[in-house]
Formats: structure tokens, sequence, C-alpha cells
């Protein structure tokens, strides 16, 4: 039995690092696992033009651990008047790696969101043109679409045409959450690229929904059927280029989750890269959790992959049941907090 795993350091490629002091509350957890990870700019107001990335990285780089060794990868928000140059600019200043598109209210902060592809073509045929990622949370949000067949449905209603219309353009579908997203993720790569959460590796509907109703396992995407965490873990496990490693940890004050609406996302910081050696470990796949973790990912974003290491250590440790935040919003609750937790990180705090 495998006990020990050095692998390349791993990144994230979807992270919420929010700001203030949430940010100073979550960034260690990440920051101490990770090397780099792509910055979700769903803040209100939202992260939209280089400028503002410039100014959250500026944030992030003073929030960090004197001893981190970290690079927060920053990303610009598309909305409908975005602007092709500032974007472009942006990217070739080496301050933005790639551009998000929500579609308008699918989620969390979405508010801004992009109403109509049509309306953001030319900023995709200038992103097609420079090479730079398109991020996709992939979910159609319209009031008819059920709230288990929105990936579905956004993938091959707008996806689709997505990918033929910009054959030349680098695409992320982030945390995928089906079967047929899988299928369809294989059948569109190298052009199209997964990421995978720990959660949606681990959580069905029955266990946020089967059993009491759990608010810490509720996201956006929410977690589908068995069948399709079967096939999640299938994917991430294969070691094909097309699939790797986006946490998608989503930190919300406690108040915000346990309210009459809850807030969607799984902050899974502090257990993220343990909880996918368990799963890999589970699948007699661990040989493969570096391609996942540290390569299939630069590899698609065109990025060089990290030279130091980190190791895994088959030793049980209790999760931290919550992050304090110096603040009015209190206390987050972690992910699996208070589960004994099979891996743990060679001297991560
Ligand atoms: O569950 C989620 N939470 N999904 C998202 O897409 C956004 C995120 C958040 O920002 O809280
Ligand atoms: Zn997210």
């Amino acid at each position: 039995m495998t006990d020990t795993i050095t692998i390349r350091a791993p990144d994230d490629w979807h992270v919420h690092l929010r700001d203030g002091a949430m940010l100073n509350a979550v960034l260690p957890f990440t920051a101490r696992r990770f090397a780099r990870a792509i910055v979700m700019p769903n803040l209100v107001p939202p992260v939209a033009t280089t400028a503002d990335a410039d100014a959250y990285r500026a944030r992030i780089l003073a929030a960090l651990p004197e001893d981190a060794d970290f690079t927060p990868l920053m990303t610009a928000y598309l909305r409908d008047d975005t602007d092709a140059d500032d974007i472009a600019n942006g990217f070739r200043d080496g301050v933005l790696t790639a551009v998000k598109l929500y579609p308008a209210h699918a989620t969390t902060n979405a508010a801004a969101g992009v109403t109509d592809i049509a309306r953001v073509r030319p900023v995709l045929a200038r992103m097609e043109t420079i090479g730079m990622p398109l991020l996709i949370h992939g979910e159609d949000a319209g009031p008819e679409v059920d709230i288990f067949e929105r990936e579905q449905v956004f993938v091959e209603r707008r996806l689709a045409p997505l990918l033929h219309d910009f054959p030349g353009l680098k695409v992320v579908l982030e945390h995928l959450s089906t079967a047929i997203a899988v299928d369809f993720v294989r059948a569109h790569a190298p052009q199209l690229a997964g990421t995978i959460t720990p959660h949606h590796l681990v959580e069905t509907r029955n266990s946020m929904l089967g059993h009491g109703l759990r608010p810490h396992l509720y996201c956006m995407p929410v977690v589908k059927r068995e069948s399709d965490r079967v096939a999640l873990v299938a994917a991430a496990t294969s070691g094909e280029a097309c699939f790797f490693l986006g946490t998608d940890t989503a930190p919300h004050a406690l108040g915000r989750k346990l309210a009459p609406v809850c807030a969607a996302g799984v902050f899974n910081a502090p257990v993220a890269i343990e909880t996918y050696a368990e799963v890999f470990d589970k699948a007699g796949r661990l040989d493969r959790l570096e391609a996942f973790a540290s390569l299939n990912g630069p590899r698609h974003y065109g990025l060089p992959v990290n030279e130091r290491t980190i190791t895994l250590v088959r030793a049980g440790w209790t999760a931290p049941r919550e992050a304090t935040v110096e603040g009015p919003e209190g206390r987050v609750a972690a992910y699996r907090g208070g589960e004994t937790i099979a891996w743990q990180v060679s001297g991560a705090a």
C-alpha cells in the first residue's frame, strides 16, 4: 500500500478568495497547499476590467502569509459591455490570465453576467485571436429549466454552438457536475477542458438532501446523481489531459449558509488536495493524481508546470470545523469539518 506520494506542486484552477476580512481568513488555506490559483472575479462589484484585476491582485498579495509561495492568476468578469481592447491589454501585460463567463443570474453574484452570448462575440473573437482562455459557468438558469438539468441544457444550447463558432478559442467548462458534461468535454478536447471539484467527486443529491437538508453541501452547480459522481471520478482519475483540478472553494459566512435562502458554495480549501488524494486512493489511481492536480491544468493554459513538489502522506488528521473571520461576518464552516481525513500534506498548517 502506498503511504507517501510526492508530486509537483498542485495548482487550483478555480477559487473564490473573496475580499477584505474574508480574504484574510481563507487565503492561507489555499496558499499553503497550491502554487497558483485562478481567482474568480465575482466580487460585488465584479472584477470586470484590467484595472480592477490589478487592484484585486495587490490586495491578495498583501493578504498572503509571509512564508507562502503562491501566485494568484487573475480573471476578468465578462459583461455585455466588456471592452475587448482592455481585456487584450490586460492579457498582454500579464495582469489577466483568463476571462470568466457567468450567464446572468446563474449563481452567486452573477447578476451582472452575460445576458446573451451574441452580445460578447467581439470579445470572444479577440480572445480567440490572442489565445486567451474563456472560463465558463456552464448552467442555463432560465425559469423553465429544471435545476438538475441546467448544465446539460447549457452544454447543448450554448456551449456547442460557441465552440463551433470560435474553433480557436480555448475554453474551460468549470466544475463539471454530470456524466453528460464529462462526455461533452472528452468529445471536444483539446479545445475544451473541464475542472472537477472535491465535493462533486464525493457528494450526491442524496447526501445533500436525502438525510436532512445539508446547507454546507449546497453549491452551484448542485451535486447530482450517484451515476454522475461515478463518471466524474472516472474522468478525474483517468489521466486524460482534458480534466484537471479546480476546487471551486467558495466560502460564505455561517449566517448566510444557515439563512432561509442559503448561499451557494462549499468552503473546501482546508481539505481540498487531501480529499482529492483520498478519492484517487480509493480508485486505486494515486499514480494519476499528479496529472490531474499539477500537469493537465498548466498544459491547457499554456503555462509551465511547477518545479517544486509537495508530499502527501497517509496519516489521519481532524479537519478544522471552521475558519474565523476577523470582522462582522464571523465564522465560515469548512467542508468535512471535524471529519478524520486519511491523507495530509506534509508540512501544511
Ligand atoms: O456554489 C457556488 N458558489 N457556485 C458558484 O458558481 C459561485 C460560488 C460563490 O461565489 O459563492
Ligand atoms: Zn466558482
